[in-house]
């Protein structure tokens, strides 16, 4: 009897390789993915494309890259089971995005939040790319027909647009059927998707914070750590808690506590309610020393086996540009472009 095998849903996610991955990377998106990869054919790519839409270093850049890809490995990442890919590395990427930006409405674009937020950070140094990083990132989700898109709740403005415009500018327009483009759904990752600023536990832990104190790097030595979180913002309260609104500084390092030991957050808030925030940074600190040893390590020697990770990449790009191509071709040809003959 031939037994039918049913096919796995399809996930993809990308991570900007913006200087060093920290522990809001790992926790919030990377951790997730690797929960994910059993149950889903999952493509994950290395977004390098997002990474020049504001200002950056070329010299960093490629490295960056490599070490990016070298740490979703290092996290758990499978790449036997996984494509792990470099955007710019498949030019349909590109591609997509014009023909989407030819279909989206400005005003759509225009009340992207995060666009806000981040053009207040450039001054008047604002670029066209990144007024236009939501398209991108919408070319990426719907080239390889997404099923699912696992992001942080910041992202899910820019799920919904990739959505919209497939539904509404692509397939009600341009096909009867309205089948050209799959429509994703976002899996928004709650756990661990908001890890605070260590100095500001109002505010998301970022790449882009100018104050290295306020985040901790995966590749941070425990001697880092150590400092980093003897610096961290603390308060004058006793005790450990979680729900406390005026204490976000206490819920987010008892997050991040619970989520790398494995125990849930009603254990640890009992476990820590009396104990004074000297106790409770050195326990942290031994934690994420333990917890980031075994990623440290395991990132070495991929990054001293360039070959090993280059064919990682070789096979991620193999994979994935094929399905990104055949998207392509279809929307290419579905909204009348000229085709040769064979
Ligand atoms: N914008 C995403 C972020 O900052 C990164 C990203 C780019 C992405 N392309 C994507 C995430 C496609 C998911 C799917 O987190």
């Amino acid at each position: 009897m031939k037994v039918e095998m049913q096919t796995k849903k399809r996930i993809l996610s990308g991570v900007q390789p913006t200087g060093d991955l920290h522990i809001g990377n790992w926790l919030g998106a990377i951790n997730n993915w690797v929960t994910l990869q059993e149950q889903y054919e999952t493509f994950l790519c290395v977004v390098d494309l997002h990474a020049i839409t504001t200002a950056y270093d070329p010299k960093e850049l490629s490295k960056n890259t490599l070490s990016t890809a070298a740490l979703y490995v290092a996290c758990g990442i499978d790449p036997n089971e996984c494509s792990i890919f470099v955007q710019s590395q498949i030019s349909a990427h590109s591609e997509l995005c014009w023909i989407l930006n030819c279909m989206t409405p400005i005003n759509w674009m225009e009340r992207m939040i995060q666009f806000k937020e981040k053009s207040i950070q450039q001054g008047n140094n604002v670029s066209i790319g990144l007024f236009d990083y939501p398209i991108l990132m919408a070319a990426d989700i719907l080239l390889y027909d997404a099923d699912f898109v696992p992001v942080g709740e910041d992202q899910k403005q820019h799920l919904e647009l990739a959505r919209d415009i497939a539904q509404q500018r692509i397939n009600a327009k341009f096909s009867k059927n309205k089948n050209i483009l799959k429509i994703p759904q976002s899996i928004i990752m709650k756990n661990g998707s908001k890890i605070m600023s260590l100095i500001d536990g109002s505010k998301k832990m970022s790449k882009s914070d100018p104050n290295e104190g306020s985040r901790i790097n995966l590749l941070d030595p425990p001697e880092i750590i150590t400092k980093k979180i003897k610096r961290a913002k603390s308060d004058s309260f006793n005790g450990i808690e979680f729900h406390n609104p005026d204490r976000a500084e206490s819920r987010n390092l008892l997050m991040i506590y619970s989520l790398l030991s494995g125990k849930e957050i009603s254990q640890c808030e009992n476990e820590f309610s009396n104990t004074g925030w000297g106790t409770f940074k050195k326990l942290i600190t031994e934690q994420l020393i333990e917890s980031l040893e075994p990623i440290q390590e395991k990132y070495k020697v991929l990054i001293n086996d360039p070959y090993q990770l280059n064919n990682i990449l070789q096979e991620g790009k193999d994979k994935a540009e094929d399905l990104a191509n055949k998207t392509l071709k279809r929307v290419k040809s579905k909204l009348g472009f000229f085709e040769m003959e064979k």
